[in-house]
Protein backbone atom coordinates (compact mmCIF):
# COMPACT_ATOMS: atom_id res chain seq x y z
CA UNK A 1 0.00 0.00 0.00
CA UNK A 2 1.22 3.23 -0.46
CA UNK A 3 2.24 5.81 1.63
CA UNK A 4 0.81 9.27 2.38
CA UNK A 5 1.98 12.25 3.18
CA UNK A 6 0.64 14.37 6.66
CA UNK A 7 1.71 18.26 6.50
CA UNK A 8 2.22 19.49 9.71
CA UNK A 9 1.21 22.88 10.28
CA UNK A 10 2.47 24.34 13.42
CA UNK A 11 0.55 26.89 15.09
CA UNK A 12 3.26 27.45 18.80
CA UNK A 13 3.51 31.08 17.52
CA UNK A 14 -0.24 31.60 17.27
CA UNK A 15 -2.30 29.23 18.97
CA UNK A 16 0.54 28.54 20.99
CA UNK A 17 1.14 31.88 21.77
CA UNK A 18 -2.20 32.50 23.08
CA UNK A 19 -1.20 30.49 26.05
CA UNK A 20 -2.30 32.84 29.42
CA UNK A 21 1.01 34.27 30.60
CA UNK A 22 3.36 33.82 27.65
CA UNK A 23 4.34 36.56 25.70
CA UNK A 24 7.33 35.86 23.18
CA UNK A 25 9.29 39.19 22.13
CA UNK A 26 10.26 39.31 17.96
CA UNK A 27 13.58 37.94 18.60
CA UNK A 28 12.12 34.75 20.03
CA UNK A 29 9.87 33.97 17.57
CA UNK A 30 12.35 34.54 15.20
CA UNK A 31 14.52 31.22 17.22
CA UNK A 32 11.27 29.48 17.02
CA UNK A 33 10.58 30.27 13.98
CA UNK A 34 13.82 29.26 12.13
CA UNK A 35 14.08 26.01 14.33
CA UNK A 36 10.67 25.20 13.30
CA UNK A 37 12.06 25.33 9.38
CA UNK A 38 14.77 22.61 10.66
CA UNK A 39 12.47 20.56 12.11
CA UNK A 40 10.70 19.85 9.06
CA UNK A 41 7.65 21.24 9.38
CA UNK A 42 5.08 22.09 6.22
CA UNK A 43 3.63 25.48 7.52
CA UNK A 44 4.53 27.86 9.93
CA UNK A 45 1.71 29.67 10.94
CA UNK A 46 3.23 32.56 12.19
CA UNK A 47 0.42 34.91 13.66
CA UNK A 48 -2.18 37.00 13.29
CA UNK A 49 -0.73 40.34 12.07
CA UNK A 50 -3.99 42.51 12.48
CA UNK A 51 -4.25 41.78 16.12
CA UNK A 52 -1.30 44.13 16.93
CA UNK A 53 1.72 46.10 15.20
CA UNK A 54 4.06 43.61 17.54
CA UNK A 55 1.99 40.52 15.73
CA UNK A 56 2.54 42.16 11.99
CA UNK A 57 5.93 42.56 12.42
CA UNK A 58 6.79 39.00 13.87
CA UNK A 59 5.20 37.71 10.72
CA UNK A 60 6.84 40.05 8.35
CA UNK A 61 10.26 39.36 9.93
CA UNK A 62 9.49 35.18 9.84
CA UNK A 63 8.09 35.78 6.06
CA UNK A 64 11.69 36.94 5.38
CA UNK A 65 14.18 34.42 7.30
CA UNK A 66 12.00 30.91 6.42
CA UNK A 67 13.71 28.80 4.04
CA UNK A 68 11.60 25.96 3.73
CA UNK A 69 8.26 25.87 5.27
CA UNK A 70 5.11 27.77 4.24
CA UNK A 71 4.83 31.41 6.55
CA UNK A 72 0.86 31.87 7.29
CA UNK A 73 -1.19 34.40 8.55
CA UNK A 74 -4.17 33.75 10.47
CA UNK A 75 -7.26 36.40 9.78
CA UNK A 76 -10.92 36.38 10.15
CA UNK A 77 -13.13 37.01 7.64
CA UNK A 78 -12.55 40.29 7.21
CA UNK A 79 -11.13 42.38 4.24
CA UNK A 80 -8.79 44.33 6.74
CA UNK A 81 -7.76 41.26 8.22
CA UNK A 82 -6.95 39.60 4.73
CA UNK A 83 -5.72 42.93 3.61
CA UNK A 84 -3.40 43.26 6.28
CA UNK A 85 -1.97 39.26 6.34
CA UNK A 86 -1.73 39.99 2.59
CA UNK A 87 1.20 42.59 3.76
CA UNK A 88 2.74 40.99 6.60
CA UNK A 89 3.55 37.49 4.51
CA UNK A 90 4.71 39.56 1.58
CA UNK A 91 8.19 38.55 1.64
CA UNK A 92 7.83 34.89 2.20
CA UNK A 93 9.15 32.46 -0.38
CA UNK A 94 5.78 30.87 0.28
CA UNK A 95 2.87 32.15 2.05
CA UNK A 96 -0.76 31.09 3.63
CA UNK A 97 -3.57 33.05 4.40
CA UNK A 98 -5.49 31.14 7.43
CA UNK A 99 -9.32 32.92 7.29
CA UNK A 100 -12.61 31.69 8.35
CA UNK A 101 -15.78 32.19 10.29
CA UNK A 102 -17.68 30.02 13.21
CA UNK A 103 -19.89 27.97 11.62
CA UNK A 104 -21.59 26.49 14.66
CA UNK A 105 -25.49 26.89 15.15
CA UNK A 106 -24.00 28.89 18.30
CA UNK A 107 -21.50 30.46 16.79
CA UNK A 108 -23.69 31.59 14.01
CA UNK A 109 -26.63 33.04 16.20
CA UNK A 110 -24.82 34.65 19.63
CA UNK A 111 -21.33 35.77 17.79
CA UNK A 112 -22.68 36.95 14.60
CA UNK A 113 -26.25 37.38 15.02
CA UNK A 114 -26.56 36.21 11.71
CA UNK A 115 -28.15 32.78 9.68
CA UNK A 116 -26.30 30.00 8.07
CA UNK A 117 -26.89 31.31 4.42
CA UNK A 118 -25.15 34.57 5.04
CA UNK A 119 -22.40 32.93 6.79
CA UNK A 120 -21.47 31.34 3.63
CA UNK A 121 -21.69 34.89 1.32
CA UNK A 122 -19.13 36.03 3.59
CA UNK A 123 -17.07 32.90 4.12
CA UNK A 124 -16.92 32.59 0.13
CA UNK A 125 -16.18 36.45 -0.41
CA UNK A 126 -13.13 36.26 2.35
CA UNK A 127 -11.49 33.33 0.43
CA UNK A 128 -12.01 35.20 -2.83
CA UNK A 129 -9.97 38.45 -1.43
CA UNK A 130 -7.46 36.38 0.58
CA UNK A 131 -6.86 34.54 -3.03
CA UNK A 132 -5.83 37.92 -4.52
CA UNK A 133 -3.02 38.44 -1.96
CA UNK A 134 -1.70 34.52 -2.64
CA UNK A 135 -3.07 30.87 -4.33
CA UNK A 136 -2.50 29.03 -1.28
CA UNK A 137 -5.87 30.08 0.81
CA UNK A 138 -6.73 27.96 3.89
CA UNK A 139 -10.45 28.54 5.50
CA UNK A 140 -11.06 27.30 8.87
CA UNK A 141 -14.77 26.75 9.90
CA UNK A 142 -14.42 27.64 13.41
CA UNK A 143 -16.46 25.16 16.22
CA UNK A 144 -16.42 22.39 13.36
CA UNK A 145 -16.50 20.22 15.99
CA UNK A 146 -19.86 20.86 17.03
CA UNK A 147 -21.00 22.13 13.23
CA UNK A 148 -23.97 20.13 11.46
CA UNK A 149 -22.21 17.44 9.07
CA UNK A 150 -24.48 18.82 6.08
CA UNK A 151 -24.31 22.09 6.39
CA UNK A 152 -20.10 21.86 7.06
CA UNK A 153 -20.86 20.39 3.83
CA UNK A 154 -22.32 23.02 2.47
CA UNK A 155 -19.64 25.61 3.93
CA UNK A 156 -16.80 23.44 2.50
CA UNK A 157 -17.99 23.24 -0.86
CA UNK A 158 -18.75 26.58 -0.78
CA UNK A 159 -14.95 27.82 -0.19
CA UNK A 160 -13.46 25.04 -2.51
CA UNK A 161 -15.30 27.12 -5.66
CA UNK A 162 -14.41 30.23 -4.21
CA UNK A 163 -10.84 28.71 -4.49
CA UNK A 164 -10.01 27.13 -0.99
CA UNK A 165 -7.00 24.33 -1.03
CA UNK A 166 -6.94 23.32 2.27
CA UNK A 167 -9.88 23.41 4.75
CA UNK A 168 -9.70 23.17 8.45
CA UNK A 169 -12.42 21.41 10.45
CA UNK A 170 -11.61 22.78 14.46
CA UNK A 171 -13.15 20.84 17.01
CA UNK A 172 -12.66 24.51 18.84
CA UNK A 173 -13.47 23.14 22.12
CA UNK A 174 -12.22 19.69 22.20
CA UNK A 175 -15.55 18.42 22.72
CA UNK A 176 -15.82 15.81 20.31
CA UNK A 177 -14.87 11.96 20.53
CA UNK A 178 -12.34 10.29 18.48
CA UNK A 179 -15.06 8.14 16.44
CA UNK A 180 -17.01 11.10 15.91
CA UNK A 181 -13.81 13.48 14.94
CA UNK A 182 -13.06 10.67 12.52
CA UNK A 183 -16.72 10.22 11.25
CA UNK A 184 -17.21 13.89 10.29
CA UNK A 185 -13.78 13.98 8.05
CA UNK A 186 -14.76 10.73 6.39
CA UNK A 187 -18.44 12.32 6.12
CA UNK A 188 -16.56 15.56 4.43
CA UNK A 189 -14.56 13.15 2.29
CA UNK A 190 -17.97 11.55 1.25
CA UNK A 191 -20.13 14.28 0.35
CA UNK A 192 -18.23 17.17 -0.25
CA UNK A 193 -18.46 18.31 -3.83
CA UNK A 194 -14.71 19.40 -5.33
CA UNK A 195 -12.86 18.00 -2.15
CA UNK A 196 -10.52 16.38 -4.41
CA UNK A 197 -9.38 19.90 -5.20
CA UNK A 198 -8.23 20.81 -1.20
CA UNK A 199 -6.84 18.24 1.66
CA UNK A 200 -9.08 18.67 5.05
CA UNK A 201 -6.91 19.50 7.93
CA UNK A 202 -7.35 18.48 11.83
CA UNK A 203 -7.14 21.33 14.36
CA UNK A 204 -7.73 19.88 17.83
CA UNK A 205 -8.20 21.27 21.04
CA UNK A 206 -7.80 19.62 24.42
CA UNK A 207 -10.05 20.19 26.57
CA UNK A 208 -10.98 16.52 27.15
CA UNK A 209 -7.13 14.90 27.00
CA UNK A 210 -8.39 13.93 23.18
CA UNK A 211 -6.57 16.56 20.89
CA UNK A 212 -3.85 13.99 19.96
CA UNK A 213 -6.47 11.12 19.74
CA UNK A 214 -8.93 13.01 17.48
CA UNK A 215 -6.21 14.48 14.84
CA UNK A 216 -5.59 10.51 14.64
CA UNK A 217 -8.72 9.62 13.65
CA UNK A 218 -8.86 12.66 11.43
CA UNK A 219 -5.59 11.34 9.08
CA UNK A 220 -6.71 7.84 9.08
CA UNK A 221 -9.94 8.59 7.91
CA UNK A 222 -8.67 11.19 5.30
CA UNK A 223 -7.16 14.27 6.46
CA UNK A 224 -3.79 15.24 4.92
CA UNK A 225 -2.69 17.89 7.39
CA UNK A 226 -2.25 18.01 11.32
CA UNK A 227 -2.23 21.47 13.57
CA UNK A 228 -0.54 21.19 16.38
CA UNK A 229 2.24 23.01 18.33
CA UNK A 230 5.56 21.96 20.26
CA UNK A 231 4.62 20.30 23.62
CA UNK A 232 0.85 20.51 23.09
CA UNK A 233 0.46 24.55 24.49
CA UNK A 234 -2.13 26.56 23.16
CA UNK A 235 -5.55 27.97 24.71
CA UNK A 236 -6.75 26.49 27.89
CA UNK A 237 -6.18 22.46 27.82
CA UNK A 238 -4.11 23.36 24.86
CA UNK A 239 -4.04 22.08 21.32
CA UNK A 240 -2.47 19.02 19.69
CA UNK A 241 1.09 18.06 20.43
CA UNK A 242 3.28 18.02 17.36
CA UNK A 243 5.98 15.57 18.94
CA UNK A 244 2.47 12.81 19.83
CA UNK A 245 1.28 12.84 16.73
CA UNK A 246 4.69 12.68 14.30
CA UNK A 247 5.41 9.95 17.03
CA UNK A 248 2.60 7.91 16.72
CA UNK A 249 2.71 7.99 12.84
CA UNK A 250 6.38 6.89 12.61
CA UNK A 251 5.88 4.06 15.27
CA UNK A 252 2.69 2.71 13.39
CA UNK A 253 3.92 2.35 9.75
CA UNK A 254 0.97 0.13 9.13
CA UNK A 255 -0.80 3.73 8.93
CA UNK A 256 1.13 4.19 5.72
CA UNK A 257 0.98 7.73 6.71
CA UNK A 258 4.17 9.91 6.84
CA UNK A 259 5.37 13.43 7.87
CA UNK A 260 8.81 15.32 6.79
CA UNK A 261 9.80 15.82 10.34
CA UNK A 262 13.84 15.51 11.79
CA UNK A 263 12.38 13.66 14.95
CA UNK A 264 15.76 13.63 15.90
CA UNK A 265 15.02 17.12 16.45
CA UNK A 266 11.89 16.84 18.62
CA UNK A 267 13.39 16.85 22.41
CA UNK A 268 15.76 20.03 21.78
CA UNK A 269 12.90 21.59 20.02
CA UNK A 270 10.66 21.01 22.78
CA UNK A 271 13.48 22.36 25.49
CA UNK A 272 13.81 25.53 23.67
CA UNK A 273 10.25 26.04 23.02
CA UNK A 274 9.61 25.74 27.03
CA UNK A 275 12.45 28.13 28.16
CA UNK A 276 11.50 30.68 25.78
CA UNK A 277 8.07 30.66 26.35
CA UNK A 278 8.74 30.00 30.39
CA UNK A 279 6.08 27.10 30.50
CA UNK A 280 8.06 24.04 31.96
CA UNK A 281 6.81 20.43 30.35
CA UNK A 282 5.53 18.20 33.21
CA UNK A 283 7.57 15.64 33.53
CA UNK A 284 5.34 12.56 32.81
CA UNK A 285 4.86 14.29 29.29
CA UNK A 286 4.57 11.66 26.02
CA UNK A 287 7.94 11.47 23.74
CA UNK A 288 9.60 14.87 25.63
CA UNK A 289 8.99 14.43 29.57
CA UNK A 290 11.73 14.17 31.56
CA UNK A 291 10.55 11.24 32.54
CA UNK A 292 9.69 9.84 29.22
CA UNK A 293 12.93 7.43 28.95
CA UNK A 294 13.20 6.79 33.22
CA UNK A 295 12.82 3.52 34.27
CA UNK A 296 12.71 3.64 37.93
CA UNK A 297 10.93 0.37 39.44
CA UNK A 298 13.14 -2.83 39.97
CA UNK A 299 11.35 -4.75 37.49
CA UNK A 300 11.23 -2.14 34.61
CA UNK A 301 14.82 -1.79 35.17
CA UNK A 302 15.58 -5.36 35.35
CA UNK A 303 14.03 -5.56 31.59
CA UNK A 304 15.10 -2.37 30.08
CA UNK A 305 18.62 -3.34 31.06
CA UNK A 306 18.14 -7.16 28.96
CA UNK A 307 16.30 -5.53 26.30
CA UNK A 308 15.60 -1.64 26.06
CA UNK A 309 12.13 -2.88 23.94
CA UNK A 310 10.82 -5.06 26.98
CA UNK A 311 9.81 -1.60 28.43
CA UNK A 312 10.09 0.79 25.93
CA UNK A 313 8.34 1.20 22.42
CA UNK A 314 10.70 3.72 21.18
CA UNK A 315 14.32 4.76 20.64
CA UNK A 316 15.28 7.67 22.40
CA UNK A 317 17.70 8.46 20.11
CA UNK A 318 14.78 8.77 17.84
CA UNK A 319 13.30 11.84 19.32
CA UNK A 320 16.98 13.20 20.46
CA UNK A 321 17.34 11.92 23.91
CA UNK A 322 21.15 10.16 24.16
CA UNK A 323 19.95 6.91 26.21
CA UNK A 324 17.08 5.68 28.42
CA UNK A 325 17.51 6.73 31.72
CA UNK A 326 17.81 3.93 35.08
CA UNK A 327 17.06 5.99 37.99
CA UNK A 328 17.87 5.07 41.23
CA UNK A 329 15.25 4.83 43.80
CA UNK A 330 14.49 2.68 46.99
CA UNK A 331 12.37 1.03 44.43
CA UNK A 332 15.20 -0.35 42.30
CA UNK A 333 16.55 -3.60 42.40
CA UNK A 334 20.04 -5.23 42.36
CA UNK A 335 19.89 -5.35 38.68
CA UNK A 336 19.95 -1.32 38.49
CA UNK A 337 22.62 -0.67 41.02
CA UNK A 338 24.83 -3.10 38.98
CA UNK A 339 24.12 -1.02 35.72
CA UNK A 340 24.83 2.13 37.40
CA UNK A 341 27.73 1.31 39.33
CA UNK A 342 29.74 0.09 36.32
CA UNK A 343 28.33 2.81 34.28
CA UNK A 344 30.91 4.96 37.34
CA UNK A 345 33.18 2.63 37.52
CA UNK A 346 32.70 -0.75 39.58
CA UNK A 347 32.38 -4.35 38.89
CA UNK A 348 30.35 -5.74 41.38
CA UNK A 349 30.97 -9.73 42.26
CA UNK A 350 27.40 -11.16 43.19
CA UNK A 351 28.22 -11.19 46.62
CA UNK A 352 29.73 -7.61 46.88
CA UNK A 353 26.36 -6.94 45.41
CA UNK A 354 24.18 -8.10 48.05
CA UNK A 355 26.22 -6.00 50.99
CA UNK A 356 26.43 -2.60 48.75
CA UNK A 357 22.69 -3.31 47.97
CA UNK A 358 21.79 -3.71 51.92
CA UNK A 359 23.89 0.18 52.39
CA UNK A 360 21.96 1.34 49.20
CA UNK A 361 18.35 0.20 50.21
CA UNK A 362 19.48 2.27 53.64
CA UNK A 363 20.24 5.46 51.94
CA UNK A 364 17.65 5.65 49.40
CA UNK A 365 15.04 5.14 52.03
CA UNK A 366 16.66 8.85 53.32
CA UNK A 367 17.28 9.96 50.06
CA UNK A 368 15.06 9.52 47.64
CA UNK A 369 16.90 9.40 44.57
CA UNK A 370 20.54 8.24 43.97
CA UNK A 371 23.12 10.04 42.39
CA UNK A 372 26.67 9.21 41.13
CA UNK A 373 28.64 10.49 43.91
CA UNK A 374 26.09 8.95 46.27
CA UNK A 375 27.21 5.89 44.18
CA UNK A 376 30.90 6.49 45.36
CA UNK A 377 29.89 6.98 48.59
CA UNK A 378 28.02 3.97 49.01
CA UNK A 379 30.64 1.56 47.74
CA UNK A 380 33.44 3.44 49.64
CA UNK A 381 32.07 3.29 52.93
CA UNK A 382 31.28 -0.30 52.42
CA UNK A 383 33.33 -3.20 54.80
CA UNK A 384 34.56 -4.99 51.01
CA UNK A 385 35.12 -1.69 49.69
CA UNK A 386 38.54 -3.27 49.12
CA UNK A 387 37.72 -6.00 47.45
CA UNK A 388 36.30 -4.55 44.53
CA UNK A 389 37.36 -4.34 41.57
CA UNK A 390 37.54 -0.73 39.22
CA UNK A 391 35.53 -1.64 36.24
O1 LIG B 1 -9.48 26.54 17.50
C1 LIG B 1 -9.82 27.18 16.48
O2 LIG B 1 -10.95 27.08 15.99
C2 LIG B 1 -8.84 28.07 15.89
C3 LIG B 1 -9.18 28.70 14.58
C4 LIG B 1 -9.01 30.18 14.67
C5 LIG B 1 -8.38 28.09 13.50
O3 LIG B 1 -7.75 28.24 16.43
ZN1 LIG C 1 -7.34 26.64 17.88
Amino acid sequence: MSHSNIQIFDTTLRDGEQVPGCKLNKEQKLIIAERLDTLGVDVIEAGFPVSSPGDFASVEAISKIVKNATVCGLTRSVENDIKVAGEALRYAKKSRIHTGIGTSDSHIKFKFNSNRDAIIERAVRAVRYAKTFTEDVEFYAEDAGRTDNDYLARVCEAVIAAGATVLNIPDTTGYCLPNEYGAKIKYLMENVKGIEKAILSCHCHNDLGLATANSIEGVINGARQIECTINGIGERAGNTALEEVVMILKQHPTLNLDTNINTSLLYSTSQMVSEHMGIYTQPNKAIVGANAFAHSSGIHQDGVIKNRETYEIIDPKDVGVTESAIVLTARSGRAALAYRAKNVGYELTKLQLDVVYASFLDFADVKKEINDSDIHQIIEGSSIYSQIISA
